[in-house]
């Protein structure tokens, strides 16, 4: 029975001793998108349904399948965002962005929901950090978000990544090419697995991401769309490998990555791992220069990707890559009797007034259970508040560390505290 205690299948808590892997990664991340000039974007977790519809496409997986849609008690058909790009568009056009700058060079960080079935790297609510790089067509956008990619895996320290990239080409070229897969296709259709035989007519390009062994086998030898671009295409594609050369940002080229979103265009790109699973995509993205034309808007040219974070966070679990964990305190005041709980609360208020991050039990318990509190916390300091010392108007600091101690005076020992803990942390 459910009494709903209970959390809802594919969504996921992230708890207290989580939450600084999360807090590392989001600060990685922001200050990361800050050395490429990048600004955050903020947008509605909830969107109408047709914004996703009419831009990912209804038959992909992430529209046909696994959208939360519901109707608002006014009929509004609404939904959970599956992604932010299609979001992004639609803000820019309702608060006319390109009418006042030519270009925007923008992130974002939140939570998407996908009803997929879960599995480890793979859940119905999950967080994506992403770019989008709007208004430029030039192959230096393409580019600057793959490398804004690129530096981020970096910064984490993460080495066993692979870049795989493709160009989809232009609308009129992908149309060409989706004939060619039917007509490849079609002589197969019976041994098509049969989600894939009925995307033969509605939509064969989706067939390139089927993960059906079968279907795998039969694209082995199916026509690449590579050789279906024209002039125009061909050389985007070649000035984006070749600024990849030139940044030493080594790339796989993938005949066959299409993506799973129908508005890409040009370059498609994802970062894998070997290390993740089957969900091995960390992050993928490419251009979309005819997303705004779906809804009826001026098109204008735009880039971007998003990285999974929970992906990225069992790959830093994988690799080692997280720092020590920060203790989450600078001090623990220990109270050494019962007469002393308000000296102990005025002393902590004093010490975090000057800056400082103070811990204090709540639970009236012994010394020694204190001291073991502020052992397994990593605490680098306690200050002690003995009767005697208080008597002669001392606190006792204590370097949980090395063992030294050393005798305040009480008129002046926030400024004595702040010292010894900065010598340490220089020191660390
Ligand atoms: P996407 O490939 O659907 O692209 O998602 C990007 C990343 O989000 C994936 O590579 C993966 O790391 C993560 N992800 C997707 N679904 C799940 C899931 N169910 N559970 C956990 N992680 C997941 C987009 O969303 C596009 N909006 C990217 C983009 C931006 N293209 C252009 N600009």
């Amino acid at each position: 029975m459910n009494n709903g205690l209970r959390r809802v299948r594919g969504m996921q808590d992230i708890l207290p001793f989580e939450s600084w892997k999360w807090q590392y990664v989001e600060r990685t991340l922001q200050r990361v998108s800050e050395l490429f000039g990048f600004q955050e974007f903020r947008t509605p977790i909830v969107e109408f349904a047709d914004l996703f519809i009419k831009g990912i496409g209804e038959d992909t997986d992430v529209v046909g399948k696994e959208m939360y849609v519901f109707s608002d008690r006014n009929e509004d058909v609404l939904c959970l965002r599956p992604e932010m790009t299609a979001s992004i568009v639609r803000a820019v056009v309702e608060h006319s962005l390109l009418q006042q700058q030519g270009s925007w060079k923008i992130w974002y960080y939140g939570p998407m929901f996908r009803r997929e079935r879960p599995q480890k790297g793979r859940y119905r609510q999950f967080y994506q950090y992403g770019v989008e790089v709007i208004g430029s067509p030039y192959p230096e956008s393409d580019v600057e978000v793959i490398a804004l990619a690129w530096q981020i895996l970096q910064s984490f320290g993460l080495q066993n990544i692979e870049l795989r990239i493709n160009s989809l080409g232009k609308r009129e070229e992908q149309e060409r090419y989706r004939e060619a897969l039917l007509n490849y296709l079609s002589p197969f259709r019976e041994q098509l697995s049969r989600e894939s035989q009925y995307r033969l007519e509605r939509n064969p390009l989706r067939i390139l991401d089927s993960k059906d062994e079968k279907d795998r086998a039969l694209l082995a030898n199916a026509p690449k769309i590579i050789d279906f671009l024209g002039d125009e295409s061909t050389a985007h594609f070649q000035m984006v490998l070749q600024f990849l050369q030139k940044l030493h940002i080594p790339y796989t080229l993938d005949p066959y990555l299409v993506r799973g979103l129908d508005y890409y265009c040009h370059t498609a790109f994802e970062i894998v791992s070997n290390s993740l699973g089957a969900q091995n995509a960390v992050c993928g993205g490419g251009r979309y220069d005819d997303l705004a034309k779906v809804y009826g808007a001026d098109p204008f040219p735009a880039v971007g990707f998003a990285l999974g974070i929970e992906r990225l966070i069992l790959l830093l679990e994988e690799e080692s890559k997280f720092p020590s964990q920060k203790s989450i305190a600078d001090v623990y005041v220990i109270c050494t009797g019962e007469d002393l709980y308000s000296e102990t609360i005025a002393t902590a208020y004093c010490l975090r007034q000057a800056g400082l991050r103070v811990i204090y039990d709540l639970q009236r318990r012994s010394v020694k259970a204190q001291m073991r509190e502020a052992n397994k916390f990593g605490v680098p300091f306690v200050l002690i508040l003995g009767q005697e010392e208080l008597r002669r108007n001392m606190v006792l600091l204590k370097s949980m560390q090395s063992g030294e101690q050393w005798e305040l005076n009480r008129d002046t020992f926030v400024e004595e505290v702040k010292s010894r803990i900065r010598a340490v942390i220089h020191h660390q």
